[in-house]
Formats: C-alpha cells, sequence, structure tokens
C-alpha cells in the first residue's frame, strides 16, 4: 500500500523564486531565508518520495474571476510552469500522476468532499516556490506531484475545520491506493502576510508561532479557528494557513497512530512582504 511518511510545510513567497532565478541567493537578504532550508534540502535526498500530494493556492493563474472551485485535484500527467508578475518560472514541468489521482478523487469524492477534477492546467509560484526550496535548481523535478488547489483568494474559503476533515480523507485515500509508493503531502502559503490594504505590510509573529505551535501538538484545535481570526491577527493573505491543516489533517496521529517527530522548524521575517515558516513532521 502507498504511505504517508511525512508532511512538509513552508510559505510560498514569489519573490523567493525570483531570488533563486535572479541568481540573488548569496545576498544576505536572502541568505537569512535560505539559511532555514538547508537542513530540508539534504533530509529530502534521504527521503526520496515517489509522490508528493502538494496543496496550495492558484493566485488567479489558472483560476480566474470565471471560475473558481473551492477544492480542485489535478488529474494530468502533466503541468505547465506559469506565473504573474516576474512570468514564467525557469523550472521544469511538473510530472503528475493521473492514476493515484484518479484513486484519490474517488475516495474523497465518496466521502462526501466535494472535489473539481481538474485535467489540465498551469501551476504558479504557489506550487513551484515550494519545490524549489526543497529541491534546489534542477533540469527536473525528481517525483511526481498531484497539485491540490485551495480557494484562499475569492471569498468564500473553506474553515481549517474543512480543511483538516479533507485531510483525513485524504489520508484514507492514499493508505488504500494497492501499491507501495512513499508519499508525501505538503501544505504551502502564509505565515502572516497583507498585500493590500491599510494593513499592507502586517507581520504578526506572536500569532504565526503559536499557530505552528499547535499544528505541531493540538491540529484538531487549531482547526476550529474561524477563518476570520486568520485575516484579523495574520492579515487577509494569512489565510493560506487553512492549507496547512489539510496537511496536517493526513498525518497518522489524527487517525489515532503515534505523535509525529518534528524534523524541523524554521520562523523568519521578512521575505518581501510576508513571514516565512516552514515545518517538517515525519510520521
Ligand atoms: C507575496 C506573497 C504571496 O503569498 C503571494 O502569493 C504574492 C506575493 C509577497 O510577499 O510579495
Ligand atoms: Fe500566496
Amino acid at each position: 500500500m502507498a504511505r504517508i511518511t511525512a508532511s512538509v510545510y513552508t510559505s510560498h513567497v514569489p519573490a523567493i523564486g525570483a531570488a533563486l532565478d535572479l541568481g540573488k541567493t548569496g545576498e544576505p537578504y536572502w541568505q537569512k531565508v535560505f539559511s532555514g532550508y538547508g537542513f530540508s534540502k539534504r533530509w529530502m535526498q534521504q527521503q526520496r518520495p515517489d509522490v508528493i500530494f502538494l496543496v496550495y493556492n492558484d493566485h488567479a493563474t489558472a483560476f480566474s474571476l470565471e471560475v473558481i472551485p473551492t477544492f480542485a485535484i489535478g488529474t494530468a500527467a502533466e503541468y505547465p510552469v506559469a506565473d504573474e508578475g516576474w512570468g514564467p518560472r525557469p523550472v521544469p514541468k511538473v510530472i503528475g500522476h493521473p492514476e493515484l489521482a484518479a484513486h484519490i478523487a474517488q475516495s474523497v469524492i465518496q466521502d462526501d468532499f466535494d472535489l473539481t477534477l481538474v485535467n489540465k492546467m498551469d501551476v504558479d509560484h504557489g506550487l513551484t516556490v515550494p519545490l524549489s526550496l526543497l529541491f534546489g535548481q534542477v533540469q527536473a523535478w525528481p517525483c511526481k506531484v498531484i497539485p491540490f488547489a485551495v480557494n484562499v483568494v475569492q471569498y468564500p474559503v473553506p474553515s481549517g475545520r474543512r480543511c483538516f476533515m479533507l485531510g483525513q480523507a485524504i489520508r484514507k485515500a492514499i493508505e488504500s491506493y494497492d501499491e507501495p509508493l512513499n508519499v508525501q503531502i505538503w501544505g504551502t502559503g502564509g505565515m502572516s502576510h497583507q498585500l493590500q490594504g491599510a494593513r499592507a505590510g502586517l507581520i504578526n509573529k506572536e500569532w504565526d508561532n503559536r499557530f505552528l505551535d499547535r499544528l505541531i501538538a493540538d491540529p484538531a484545535g487549531l482547526a476550529q479557528v474561524p477563518h476570520i481570526e486568520y485575516v484579523r491577527e495574520a492579515g487577509s493573505e494569512g489565510i493560506e494557513l487553512v492549507m496547512w491543516l489539510i496537511a496536517r489533517g493526513a498525518m497518522a496521529d489524527v487517525a489515532g497512530g503515534a505523535p509525529p517527530r518534528v524534523a524541523h522548524r524554521f520562523y523568519h521575517v521578512p521575505a518581501s512582504n510576508t513571514a516565512v515558516g516552514h515545518l517538517i513532521l515525519e510520521n
């Protein structure tokens, strides 16, 4: 059977991708950000996952205001790289796993979660920046990726509670797939940031660190936090953090297993307009 071996959480700041692509990683400002990922890159080389189930949000790249799926699972064989702002990043295309994605869609939809099936989709910095942070600059991504896009851009957004329950359904789906795959689940976006309006630039270190503490030790309690608290305390784009609860809900302890091992934890301010958070939990 397929196994979820670990969950990885990280911010997806587009300027991090640009710093990598434009050769700025040696600058002191960026060195402080990338210092938090040195361990993670070495860890990844040992882990060698077959598939990453990558929870992220699209930033009006694949989905415009014409169609806004709450939860969208990528069932394609491959995904071209696109982006707004700096333009498409010079990174490899993303290779999917249509068979596992179809199996997960079948299981999760039959478990009463309404997913949108996406057979053709471009992926933006929400997905590619986390891959770059964990794999570095490579000719081809070393594993397959199932993109899972969550709407945290256009209201109404899904609750943390629903995201946490969805993670549990995803775990059940993956672990009933009849092939011995090493699967990781990633939750991306966050941490506190606000890109617009009177509070642009908002950062809340205390709230972010409390979020990390509770994500590790009290995810069921954290899942009860209403969306308005994310927006009030962590800024309008801080709502991206509900996606971390999908990955956390897929960990073994939530289904009655042992607590995860904290392999790595990192927090840094600033990167562009955001606080950067990063966590690795092993099953
Ligand atoms: C920034 C952060 C984001 O998460 C994003 O999607 C776009 C921009 C920023 O910090 O500039
Ligand atoms: Fe974002």
